[in-house]
């Protein structure tokens, strides 16, 4: 199969690394791709936002399959696009992909099956809004998220009531987000640990991966800014196999079979962000995709073809496959530009990589990186993603960290306690 994959980060790299594995690979092409990608595939210069030139591309080159990283494509219809053309897309529908691009929506399809999720209200109105927030919440932490993409930015943990009218004044009034604030969700603030659970659907059925814990924030100890994501690890101890059955018979399934009664079936990745709290699951959010970096530690683990199990997935075949993954443990550093998730600066020459990516036990994805003059030099706020592999989590970890130590670049930054 000729595949085109869609995206140019961490999760891209690991993604075509194991599309590469696959016996169905006989091309791989990348829009745009980024320095580690230009390794295992062909990278064209196409904007992964860019849905005509993409659906020429493929159509153009005889593309069989494409497989789409990030979520914006989805959310704006790409995968509708290529059904046009009649070119199969791992990644759900325009239609589908709103379970990630409105928030709104989310919380009324979880509601509507009685899954486990903070209640909730929907404001159009800052006014309504900031009059729902005084009645309800004068001494209790809330939730104001924006209803649109937002790029990870539209979430607002409130623990006054002046924080929470701030975040309605910002997103509604001020426009700070533009068009994702035009509607809002408030919600009550949940409490306990997070866990990330991506399933495999096809619309009819759901195989779960192992539960990823990510580490949002810039910091150790969970400080500073939100990112993007700066490590994150699996297996997850406390993710018995109890509550990844609660997870899926309360929320996952209910919510995949919602979605095909009304027309519209989820195919692709169902990435639930959940929030256990008295060791029951609650969902916090959907994502549409795989997650970045929790790509980056599950690929290596997955067992079997990945290009099997996506066309599967496109198919409505799941039932026909198993969804395996090895019991070793995968823990994933990312290596920031200082300053990230502000400003920073790009260009920076980058070294040790080599060295650190033939150490056994470990893997190194790229993310904004680029070559200038032959030189492999940074190129974005997240840089390379430093994977230790190992039978334990100690073990996994201590080998993601030997090896982010022999790498370099001016003014790179990682967290330390990750996976501690
Ligand atoms: P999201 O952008 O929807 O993934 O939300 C970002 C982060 O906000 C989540 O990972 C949680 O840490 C936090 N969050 C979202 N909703 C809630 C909630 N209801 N209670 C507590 N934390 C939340
Ligand atoms: N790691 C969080 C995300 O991909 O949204």
């Amino acid at each position: 199969m000729r595949i085109l994959l869609v995206g140019s980060g961490g999760r891209e790299h690991t993604l075509a690394w194991k599309l590469r594995q696959s016996a169905h690979c006989d091309a791989l092409y990348a829009a745009p791709g980024n320095a580690g990608i230009a390794q295992l595939a062909e990278c064209v210069p196409i904007a992964p936002k860019a849905i005509p030139e993409l659906v020429a591309f493929a159509t153009q080159n005889a593309i069989d399959f494409v497989v789409v990283g990030p979520e914006s494509p989805l959310i704006a219809g790409l995968a509708d696009a290529l059904q046009e053309a009649g070119i199969p897309c791992f990644g759900p529908t325009r239609a589908a992909a709103q379970l990630e691009g409105s928030k709104a929506f989310a919380k009324q399809v979880l509601a509507q099956v009685n899954a486990p999720t903070a209640p909730f209200a929907v404001f159009d109105d800052p006014d309504a809004a900031q009059a729902y927030l005084r009645e309800r919440f004068l001494d209790r932490p809330c939730v104001v998220k924006a209803d649109g993409e937002a790029l990870g930015k539209g979430v607002f943990v409130c623990d006054t009531l002046g924080d929470a009218l701030d975040a309605v004044e910002f997103l509604m009034v001020e426009r700070g987000l533009g068009e994702a604030g035009r509607r809002i969700v408030i919600e009550d603030r949940l409490h306990g640990r997070e866990m990330s659970l991506l399933c495999l659907t096809d619309g009819h059925i759901a195989l779960p991966m192992p539960p990823v814990r990510d580490y949002k924030r810039a910091l150790d100890g969970d400080r500073g800014p939100n990112t993007g994501g700066m490590g994150c690890y699996t297996p997850l101890p406390d993710a018995t196999p109890a509550l990844i059955e609660a997870a899926m018979h309360t929320i996952v399934r209910p919510v995949i079979d919602e979605m095909a009664r009304r027309a519209t079936p989820y195919r692709g990745v169902l990435y639930a962000g959940l929030m256990v709290q008295e060791e029951q699951p609650y969902t916090l959010e959907f994502n549409c995709r795989f997650g970045d970096p929790e790509a980056q530690v599950l690929m290596p683990l997955l067992a079997g073809d990945l290009v099997e199990l996506m066309v599967a997935t496109v198919e409505g075949r799941l039932h026909e496959t198993a969804l395996r993954f090895s019991p070793r443990a995968a823990v994933c550093l990312v290596l920031a530009s200082g300053g990230y998730p502000s400003e920073y600066r790009t260009g920076l020459p980058i070294e040790g990589l080599e060295q650190a990516s033939q150490r056994t036990d470990v893997l190194i994805f790229h993310a904004g990186t680029r070559y200038e003059d032959g030189r492999l030099v940074t190129g974005g706020g997240r840089v390379l993603n430093v994977v230790g592999l190992g039978d334990t989590l100690a073990q996994a970890r201590a080998n993601a960290y030997s090896a982010a130590q022999q790498i370099h670049f001016e003014g790179m930054y990682y967290r330390n306690d990750i996976a501690q």
